[in-house]
């Protein structure tokens, strides 16, 4: 996650926060495992975080490797890959390093590399989103599969990006049985392209003073024709440019850009 160094305590609460965050399924699943079971080979996903996507592939038989910087992230993918991999045949190597620059010691050994949900927008700026996509075609054997998918807010969500703070969800935490908050504010900056976002979880049992953790991250917007442009600059042959998971085709009011490509 972009928010800098943060202290053990608060970056594993993040972690687990995540996971909480993410109850709300994106529906992406189904596209990564159909990608992952077109090439039956190697898989990787960079910037795996807790496995969100990695777990579901490797439990289906795959042998996934994920890449990810945050520690606590990891190890959250670590012991859900272990209860829930089982038997499959499938299986989940973590590695703790950055995407930039990112040289695995296998190199071009994988038939299906990907970047899901945003993690190109958290990166950044343009030079790091550009070599996270290098880093995704220097690990693909040719004719390997590269996955990418961004979202492409539209013009009224910005509008809306001026800085309020609005409350996003309440829920219980499964592990803790604690109501947890999450509110956030959104502030666009058009000169960079980017949107600084604050996020606050809040928890603990009801009257009681409750828990703060608070996270900060500038997302940078890639249209479809930049992410189109990074493809092609890291050598990558655009197969499919779609506007959602389903992939149908991308167009205006398009809400994401999932692009498909194969390296040449
Ligand atoms: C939006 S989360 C996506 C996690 C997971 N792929 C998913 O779809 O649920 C972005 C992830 O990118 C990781 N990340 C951000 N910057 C990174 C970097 N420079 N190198 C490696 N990982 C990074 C974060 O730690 C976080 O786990």
């Amino acid at each position: 996650m972009n928010s800098g160094p943060a202290d053990p305590a608060t970056a594993a609460a993040l972690a687990r926060l995540y996971d909480l965050d993410l109850a709300d399924d994106p529906g992406d699943v189904d596209l990564y495992r159909a990608l992952a079971d077109r090439v039956r080979g190697r898989v990787l996903e960079l910037a795996v975080g807790t496995g969100r996507v990695a777990i579901p592939l490797a439990a289906a038989g795959h042998r996934v490797t994920g890449v990810d910087n945050d520690r606590h992230m990891l190890d959250r993918a670590r012991a859900r890959a272990a209860a829930e991999i089982g038997g499959s045949g499938g299986s989940l190597e973590l590695v703790e390093a950055d995407l930039f620059g990112l040289t695995l010691p296998e190199g071009a050994a994988f038939d299906f590399a990907f970047l899901a949900l945003n993690s190109l927008m958290a990166l950044g700026t343009r030079t790091a989103q550009q070599a996270a996509i290098q880093a995704l075609a220097d690990h693909l054997v040719p004719a390997g599969i590269a996955a990418v998918d961004v979202w492409l807010p539209d013009a009224d969500d910005l509008a809306r990006y001026d800085g309020t703070r609005i409350l996003e969800w309440a829920r219980p935490d499964p592990s803790s049985g604690a109501i947890v908050t999450k509110t956030g504010s959104a502030q666009y900056d058009a000169a960079t392209g980017t949107i600084a976002l604050t996020t606050i979880f809040e928890e603990g049992p009801q009257g009681a003073a409750a828990l703060r953790w608070v996270r900060s991250d500038r997302l940078r917007l890639v249209s479809a024709d930049e992410l189109t442009g990074f493809a092609e600059a890291a050598g990558l042959r655009v197969e499919t440019l779609a506007g959602g998971y389903d992939l149908e085709a991308h167009g205006p009011g398009s809400e994401r850009a999932v692009l498909v490509a194969i390296r040449t």
